[in-house]
């Protein structure tokens, strides 16, 4: 007996249906998966570049080809360095609240992240020709012994560059051999130093004139933005690299 046509014409478009549907799935999910790879390509490409960068679309992604500009400097700078210069930006703490962080070559050295920042001088050394960090430390200039600031600071060699950042009492501690060490690295402000003072610098050993980068700002209960602390300071720039 010859079985009813519509029942295997009911099964076959069925059938059919079943097909069109997993290839329609299969087409999405393949969609789905290269829009993620491709998502994942710009992410990482541009979290990885460091200056503004230029990201062409591929035409077949169905975006209109353009060109979308990415603002992304090292550290976050406004505007990228040149070349042969090293990027840089350092915020002082935040009264005895937040701590400082310190950013070199989009490189983040010091933070309350990193957990390596403390109340005090919190100071970095990098090589000024290569750009590498070579010694971090956090000095207490409330209650902790000063030569252990002066120490690290004699012992800075030619061509390093120093990076300080305060954070909530910089200078109770500090005496005038500290100060001249900072001044003779390029500081202006080393020398009036004091109590919950706010400061941000970045110098150099063989500095032979003042520092253009350095930031300063005086504990004064009249003017202090937070109660017992003048604002945060925040200091970005581009520093020449040091050839020989
Ligand atoms: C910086 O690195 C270079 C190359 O490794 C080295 O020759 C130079 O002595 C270093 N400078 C400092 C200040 O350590």
């Amino acid at each position: 007996m010859e079985k009813p046509t519509c029942i295997r014409g009911t099964r076959t478009l069925s059938h059919t249906l079943h097909l069109d549907r997993m290839r329609v799935s299969g087409l999405l999910r393949l969609s789905a998966l290269l829009f993620t790879l491709v998502a994942t390509w710009l992410f990482l490409r541009n979290s990885i570049g460091l200056s503004t960068k230029t990201i062409r679309l591929p035409r077949w992604l169905g975006v209109a080809s353009k060109e979308i500009q990415v603002p992304k400097s090292k550290c976050g700078l406004s505007k990228p360095c040149p070349a042969n210069f090293f990027a840089f930006k350092i915020c002082s703490g935040a009264a005895n609240v937040v701590g400082p962080s310190m950013c070199f070559e989009n490189e983040i050295l010091m933070s309350p992240v990193k957990n390596n920042v403390g109340r005090g001088l919190n100071v970095a050394l990098v090589n000024g020709t290569t750009g590498r960090v070579m010694r971090m430390s956090s000095f207490d200039m409330y209650t902790g012994d000063p030569n252990l600031l002066l120490k690290f600071l004699a012992e800075i060699t030619e061509g390093t560059l120093v990076l300080v950042a305060s954070y909530d009492d910089p200078g109770t501690k500090i005496n005038d051999d500290i100060r001249k060490l900072f001044t003779n690295l390029g500081s202006s402000y080393a020398k009036n130093l004091g109590f919950r003072d706010s400061w941000v610098f970045l110098g150099a050993k063989d500095l032979r004139s003042k520092s253009p980068f350095e930031q300063f700002l005086k504990n004064n209960p009249e003017t202090n933005k937070y109660e017992g602390w003048p604002e945060l300071l925040e200091l970005e720039g581009c520093v020449p690299q040091k050839i020989f």
